[in-house]
């Protein structure tokens, strides 16, 4: 804490080294280590003030994707740190109980600081999901799990090549999870509830067991469901979230994996694209007595609620070419619209490529009201903050600016295949 009450984190960026495969190392980028960065855990209505150093020799930021917070807090391409720079951000956690994260966000550079271990996990807590009897015990049977694939080259380096025939980039052979490879988790409660990252550049991962056991999906990008929602696969495109809660049984072994997907490809290109693949993700063992003192509640999140709210502006978006949103590429220098403190909006969003892309806004949490016309799966129910979109599809998103204004920093949407950000499928706009 400083004089101000605030909690204080500080961050280091830097550059090191980990020993991966067969105990070579591996150059690598993180935050207050080597690799990735440490878990950030703040409660709603806390102050908290960050002191981020960065150590590397490049220029380079960090923004908290999901939080709603002043845009000159948000650590996109206009907070960029030069290297031996200190940024002090400071805000309130102002949004509920959620599974966020951090990363870097240079310009057209996000992609590369990504791949070279810059991310990590921040997570909100607030007092309603304190009083639930969720599995709510870090590391025991509340597990973050960042979620990241990467190709290795012949000298156990990251190989940032694009993948042959890709149009979403570096499609890695190879799955880390918290920066660990062939990972495995002990299990020794009943329940567990997983909080997945897709933390990867351009990878789709359709999450399911082994088994093909149904979970629950208990919370999206913006925090808990009102109610639980049972599957056996779930889809997560990069930077979207999800917690789900598994029940084990004594004794046994399950492996986490993801499974081919339909990302709407024509042809071959969609086994170009990963659409084919099925990768391990993570092994659980399970002890042989397990704890059983959670559950998952009837009721535990707030549904979205815009549907029904007053309109203040409808706005299109076209993502096409790869690196355009209505015919432009982003212009650090280019504002493209101002939205209105207070209000809703309604955001239509076109994928008008043959290939997939998703959609990510800064500050808010949306609804998705359709797609296609039609409602949205179940998956799409709550709040989301980065959507997939298919090929060819119309996705209506609502959401409602509110708390900060400034007429002269702005916000950022785009697509979070981070090829195609950095080439330039992004927009910006200011609150006021
Ligand atoms: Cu996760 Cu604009 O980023
Ligand atoms: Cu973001
Ligand atoms: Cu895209």
């Amino acid at each position: 804490q400083d004089s101000s009450g605030a909690r204080v984190f500080n961050l280091e960026i830097q550059s090191g080294k980990i020993a991966l495969k067969d105990g070579r190392e591996t150059e690598t980028w993180g935050v207050n280590g080597p690799f990735l960065g440490p878990t950030i855990r703040a409660k709603r209505g806390e102050e908290v003030a960050f002191a981020v150093h960065n150590g590397l020799d490049e220029g380079t930021s960090i923004h908290w994707h999901g939080m709603h917070l002043p845009s000159v807090m948000d650590g996109g391409p206009h907070q960029e740190v030069e290297p031996d720079g200190v940024w002090a951000p400071q805000w309130t956690m102002n949004q509920p109980a959620a599974t966020l994260w951090y990363h870097p966000h240079p310009h057209g550079r996000t992609g590369n600081h990504v791949y070279r271990g810059l991310a990590g996990m921040f997570i909100v807590d607030d007092d309603e999901s304190a009083g639930l009897n969720l599995p709510s015990e870090y590391g025991v049977d509340d597990v973050p799990m960042i979620v990241q694939d990467r190709k290795f080259n012949g000298d156990n380096q990251f190989d940032d090549n694009a993948s042959f025939m890709s149009m979403q980039g570096i499609l890695g052979d190879e799955i880390m999870v918290n920066g660990t490879l062939g990972p495995y988790f002990d299990v020794t409660t009943r329940l567990v509830r997983l909080r997945l990252l897709n933390g990867s550049v351009s990878r789709l991962y359709n999450f399911g067991f082994s088994d093909d056991r149904p979970f629950s999906l208990i919370a999206t990008d913006g925090g808990l469901l009102p109610t639980a929602w049972e599957t056996d696969r779930l889809q997560l495109s990069p930077g979207e979230r999800a917690e789900i809660v598994v029940a084990f049984e004594p004794g046994e072994t399950l492996t986490l994996r993801s499974n081919p997907a339909d990302e709407g490809y024509e042809g071959p290109l969609g086994r170009f694209n990963g659409g084919d693949d099925l990768l391990d993700i993570c092994e659980f063992r399970a002890a042989d007595t397990l704890a059983d003192t959670t559950e998952i509640p009837e009721t535990m999140g707030t549904a979205p609620d815009l549907a029904e709210a007053e309109i203040a502006a409808e706005r299109s978006f076209s993502l096409s070419g790869f690196n355009q949103i209505n015919g432009e590429s982003m212009d650090p220098m280019r504002i493209d619209f101002g939205v209105r403190e207070g209000t809703v909006e309604v955001w239509e969003v076109e994928n008008a490529d043959g290939f997939m892309h998703n959609f990510h806004v800064h500050d808010v949490q949306y609804q998705v009201l359709t797609v296609d016309g039609e409602e949205p799966p179940p998956r799409l129910r709550g709040w989301k903050d980065t959507v997939q979109l298919n090929p060819q599809t119309k996705y209506r998103l609502a959401m409602r600016f509110a708390d900060y204004t400034d007429p002269n920093l702005p916000y950022m949407y785009h697509c979070h295949i981070l090829v195609h950000e950095d080439s330039g499928m992004m927009g910006q706009f200011v609150v006021l």
